[in-house]
C-alpha cells in the first residue's frame, strides 16, 4: 500500500500530473476528475470515507492545481486523452469515474469513445449540451474581464454562483479554500480550458449508449448546472439514478458532503457487490 496523503508526480507524454492514489492496490478503482477552475483536493472529504474499502485516484487536471500546462490549446478531448494516458500509467484497466462539472464533461466524452474501460460513472452537477451562442458569448466576456480585472476578481464573481446562500454562513472554510484554488489557477490556464468549454461538443445525443450504472447527484440551488440539467440526463440514461443533494449549490460534495457521501457509497458498494461499510 502507498503511503497515504501523499501528493505524487507522474510524468505522462511529456506531461507531469498531480495526483493522489490512496487505499489497497487490489481494490476496485474510483477516479476523481474536479470542476474548474478548481483541484483535487476539493474531493478530500470524498478520498477520506472511500480509501478504507477502494483505491481511491484524484488528479489535477492539466492546468489546474500542480499539473502542468503543456503546449497546446486545451479541448475536452485532450482533456480524455490524458485520463486515459494516466490509468495506462497507473495500470488501471478499469474504474469507477466521478467527475463534477468540468469533470462530468470529461466523464461523458470518456465513456462514449471508451466504454469499455469504465464500469461506472458518478456525474455530479454537470451537463451534457454544448454551451450556448449566450454562454459561448460569455466564455468570451470572461477571458476579458480576467484580462482587465484579474483573477482575484474573477475568484470572487465566480464564488457569488457557485454555492448555495446558506453556504456563505455555514461553509466559510470551504469557501476560503475554492478561493484559493481559483486564485492559485494560472491565466493561461482559464483562457484554455473557458476556450475548451466553447468549442465543447455536446454529448446528451450518446447517453442512451451508456450501459454501466450511472449515479447523478446535483445540488438542490445549483445555478450553473441546475437540477433540470441532472433531469435530462437521467431521463436519457436508462436505470440512472438522480440524487438531489439538499443545502447545496454546483460544489454539492463540499457543501454537503454527509449527504453526497451517503449516496456515493451505496452506489460504489452497488457497483461492486461489497456490504457498505
Ligand atoms: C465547473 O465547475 O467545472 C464549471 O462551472 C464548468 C463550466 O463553466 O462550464
Amino acid at each position: 500500500m502507498r503511503n497515504l496523503g501523499d501528493d505524487i508526480k507522474m510524468t505522462v507524454n511529456n506531461l507531469t500530473v498531480s495526483y493522489i492514489d490512496e487505499g489497497p492496490d487490489e481494490e476496485p478503482v474510483i477516479i476523481f476528475i474536479h470542476g474548474f477552475p478548481f483541484n483535487k483536493s476539493m474531493w478530500t472529504k470524498q478520498v477520506e470515507v472511500l480509501k478504507e474499502n477502494y483505491r481511491v485516484v484524484a488528479y489535477d487536471v492539466r492546468g489546474h492545481g500542480n499539473s502542468d500546462t503543456g503546449n497546446e490549446d486545451f479541448s475536452i478531448e485532450l482533456f480524455v486523452k490524458d485520463l486515459l494516458n494516466f490509468m495506462d500509467a497507473l495500470n488501471i484497466d478499469r474504474t469507477i469515474l466521478c467527475g463534477l462539472s468540468m469533470g462530468g464533461y470529461i466523464a461523458l466524452n470518456a465513456i462514449e469513445n471508451y466504454p469499455e474501460r469504465f464500469d461506472a460513472l458518478i456525474l455530479s452537477d454537470t451537463h451534457c449540451i454544448a454551451d450556448t451562442p449566450e454562454a459561448k458569448e460569455k466564455r468570451l466576456k470572461t477571458i476579458e474581464s480576467i484580462k482587465k480585472d484579474g483573477v482575484e476578481k474573477f475568484a470572487d464573481e465566480s464564488i457569488k454562483n457557485l454555492f448555495a446562500p446558506e453556504s456563505f454562513s455555514k461553509k466559510k472554510e470551504e469557501i476560503a479554500a475554492v478561493r484559493d484554488m481559483i486564485v492559485n489557477t494560472t491565466k493561461e490556464s482559464l483562457y484554455k480550458t473557458l476556450r475548451a468549454f466553447y468549442e465543447r461538443k455536446e454529448t446528451c445525443s450518446k447517453l442512451s449508449e451508456i450501459k454501466v450504472p450511472v449515479l447523478i447527484m446535483v445540488g438542490k440551488e445549483d445555478k450553473i448546472t441546475p437540477p433540470v440539467a441532472a433531469q435530462l440526463i437521467h431521463e436519457k440514461i436508462k436505470d440512472s439514478l438522480l440524487s438531489i443533494i439538499e443545502h447545496a449549490g454546483h460544489l454539492s460534495n463540499m457543501e454537503n458532503p454527509r449527504e453526497f457521501n451517503k449516496q456515493l457509497k451505496k452506489f460504489v458498494a452497488s457497483v461492486y457487490s461489497k456490504a457498505e461499510n
